[in-house]
């Protein structure tokens, strides 16, 4: 549902959100939390409301992130936009248990169409992520937040991650076990584009299916990151045409290239071919 790249953008900027329709992204999230000054949430939320009844999106996935459970905001973030046939799902900051299963008590009670994509960003919401998952059958993804992780941490962030690789190996396997979208962290610094592409890799490496940018100068990055490059699609498709050749007389194993080929590296070579949509 997410796809590879979700941009950020403040739900108080027409322009901002104007632009991002124009965007290659898979999917927008329209920020109701911290990208909107404590005076100005009221104005965002209206401001988002009539955008999204007034605008086309096409095929773009559209989700807004309401404030936190618990601060003055949410429940009128979330009165407001429980209808909006537009949006597919909310994204919850600061989520754990106890906010994801009130947020789903909250949609049941206006009887949405909304699903919920936790975004996961304190160490107790890391720590209760599959509580949070299990709980509610709105959960249809996660998103990783490392800025928030690494301050509710106390720790510092670095552009290399190592701080965060816990959190995020921890997570995708969660994912893959539940069979959701997981979206990485956003990448801050605007400039460092061969850092970007480096964060990018590590993120591919790790099993997330695609990754949140703050800024439009990061989306083919990451798009070509999660996309399997000509060669590793090359590779999958020769493995899989020697497989099926030897599927016949000897199934089971064989050696090609002088590497031992069996089932679950013929299932990396369909995952690749299936991540590039082939
Ligand atoms: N979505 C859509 N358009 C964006 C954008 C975004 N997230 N970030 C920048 N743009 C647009 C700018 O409006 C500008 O458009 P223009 O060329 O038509 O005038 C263009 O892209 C270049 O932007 P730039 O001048 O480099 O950035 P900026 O200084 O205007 O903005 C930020 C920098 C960080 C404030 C901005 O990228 C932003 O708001 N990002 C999202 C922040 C957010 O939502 N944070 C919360 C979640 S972490
Ligand atoms: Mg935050």
């Amino acid at each position: 549902m997410l796809g590879s790249v979700a941009i950020f953008v403040p739900g108080i900027s027409v322009k901002k959100m104007g632009k991002a329709i124009t965007l290659p992204v898979d999917s927008i999230y329209f920020d109701l939390e911290d990208s909107v000054a404590p005076d100005q949430k009221d104005e965002a939320r209206d401001c988002l409301r009539n955008f999204l009844a007034a605008r086309d999106f096409g095929q773009k996935c559209l989700l807004a992130r309401v404030n936190s459970v618990g601060s003055p905001w949410w429940n009128q973030d979330v009165a407001a936009l429980a209808g909006c046939r537009k949006l597919s799902a909310l994204l919850l900051p600061n989520a754990d248990l106890a906010s994801v299963s009130i947020l789903t008590d909250q949609l049941e009670r206006f009887d949405s169409h909304l699903k919920i994509v936790p975004l996961i960003e304190t160490a107790r919401g890391l720590e209760e992520a599959r509580e949070a998952v299990l709980v509610s059958s709105r959960v249809s993804g996660l998103q990783f937040g490392g800025e928030d992780y690494t301050a509710s941490l106390g720790i510092r962030r670095t552009l290399t991650g190592e701080e965060i690789a816990y959190a995020r190996v921890r997570l995708t396997n969660l994912a893959r076990a539940y069979n959701l979208d997981m979206m990485d962290t956003p990448f801050t610094a605007i400039q460092e584009l061969e850092l970007l592409a480096a964060d990018c890799r590590r993120a591919v490496d790790m099993g997330f299916t695609g990754k949140a940018v703050i800024h439009p100068g990061h989306i083919e990055i990451v798009r070509q990151a999660f996309r399997p490059d000509e060669a590793d699609i090359e590779k999958a498709r020769r493995l899989i045409a020697a497989y099926e050749q030897q599927t016949g007389e000897r199934a089971g194993v064989f050696a090609l290239d002088g590497a031992m080929i069996d089932a679950p590296i013929i299932q990396r070579a369909r995952n690749t071919l299936k991540k590039a949509g082939l």
